[in-house]
């Protein structure tokens, strides 16, 4: 077991020299690498704006309250959650770290890493097949906690990967909706296309497991899931990979919670790096919110102990955030802890407030 967060990080930024810097807030300023990588594509704006879409939203302390203990479970796709907290898809060790780490060592520190927290992880998937067969074998070694991300391959090709992901013992299953034109996979020439609502429906229908679509940026993006019979969505921009000078998700994420809250169950990611991130996501309308980058850097410094401690310092940090708004269990969490950032300068008028 390492002995500390800090100790697993400075090991991580030996090992990761000219790839990523591991900053002290990892806000996508100072990345020397983009996508390969692990920064953001294009001017790395989107990357940026998660962490500032995150940052307008301020949180109110309110300790005048009764609420002294915290709750952190919650139940997602049938399996009991210690916390709120999952491990992002990351995937292609080989290009985006290097080969500084093995494609099956990054999935099994954040499955086996997440299982041990008494979360789940999401894998991922990319133009070669080692991508998928290591995170399906991590999620096999789990006893199927954790969910594989199928790129948005040719539907038969999509199907073929669901039941591989249903023979694993996975709880659900997921489309990276938004890798349609994922650079290295049109590099590769291996065909990712958009959806139509139709495709959608075919592969909900083609399995029993909930399907999730992450990469959901818009409320019509979001209730083009829903009319596709999608079991839940991740408002995600794929951390700023997918698409240059999109929104933070977390300026997006109150209309598409507003929207289809109530027929899907919606989480989210982007930019989330300590517990009073999470809570804002969870406020915001998110169920759960999943964690890409600072889980990464402690997978290459740590391994699955790595992932397991960056999990519950978040945790623990969530559960204090929680007290001091008042907060004694996830549904506590509502718009009433967050104050966006300009209602200090306009006192009383709320008129963006959209929750
Ligand atoms: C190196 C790297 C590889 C990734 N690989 C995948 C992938 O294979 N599939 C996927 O859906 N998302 C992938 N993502 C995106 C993450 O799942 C997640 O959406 C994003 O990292 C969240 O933002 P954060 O890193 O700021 O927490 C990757 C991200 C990084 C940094």
């Amino acid at each position: 077991m390492p002995a500390s967060l800090p100790s697993v990080r400075e090991r991580a930024r030996v090992l990761l020299q000219g790839i990523c810097h591991v900053c002290n807030v990892c806000d996508g300023r100072r990345c020397p690498t983009g996508v390969p990588g692990m920064g953001g594509t294009g001017t790395g704006a989107s990357f940026r704006n998660n962490l500032s879409a995150l940052a307008a939203w301020q949180v109110n302390l309110r300790v005048l309250h009764d609420r002294k203990d915290q709750d952190l479970s919650r139940k997602l796709f049938d399996q009991k959650l210690t916390f709120p907290i999952l491990g992002a898809a990351v995937a292609g060790a080989r290009v985006n770290f290097q080969g500084r780490l093995g494609e099956e060592e990054l999935a099994r520190a954040f499955v086996l890493g997440a299982a041990e927290a008494g979360s789940l992880s999401f894998t991922g998937d990319g133009p070669i097949p080692e991508l998928m067969d290591a995170g399906l074998a991590a999620i096999k070694a789990a006893g199927g906690r954790g969910i594989p991300v199928i790129k948005p391959r040719e539907d038969g090709e999509i199907v073929n990967l669901i039941r591989r992901a249903e023979d694993a013992g996975a709880p659900a299953v997921a489309i990276d909706v938004d890798a349609a034109g994922l650079v290295n996979m049109v590099r590769a020439g291996q065909l990712v296309e958009p959806k139509t609502v139709e495709q959608v429906a075919g592969l909900a229908a083609a399995t029993n497991l909930p399907l999730i679509l992450k990469g959901i940026m818009t409320v019509a993006d979001a209730e083009a899931a829903v009319a596709g019979g999608a079991a839940a969505i991740v408002v995600s921009n794929h951390g700023g990979r997918a698409l240059d000078h999109t929104p933070g998700t977390a300026a997006v994420l109150p209309e598409i919670a507003a929207a289809v809250g109530d027929k899907i169950t919606v989480l989210a990611d982007g930019g989330v790096r300590s517990g009073v991130d999470v809570l804002k996501m969870l406020a915001l309308g998110a169920r759960a919110v999943l964690v890409g980058r600072p889980l990464a850097i402690a997978a290459v410094g740590g391994g699955i102990a790595g992932v397991r401690h960056q999990l519950e310092v978040l945790a623990d940090d969530l559960a204090v955030a929680m007290r001091l708004t008042g907060c004694g269990d996830l549904g506590d969490i509502g718009p009433g802890v967050l104050r966006q950032v300009w209602q200090n300068n306009y006192p009383g008028r709320d008129k963006n407030f959209v929750l």
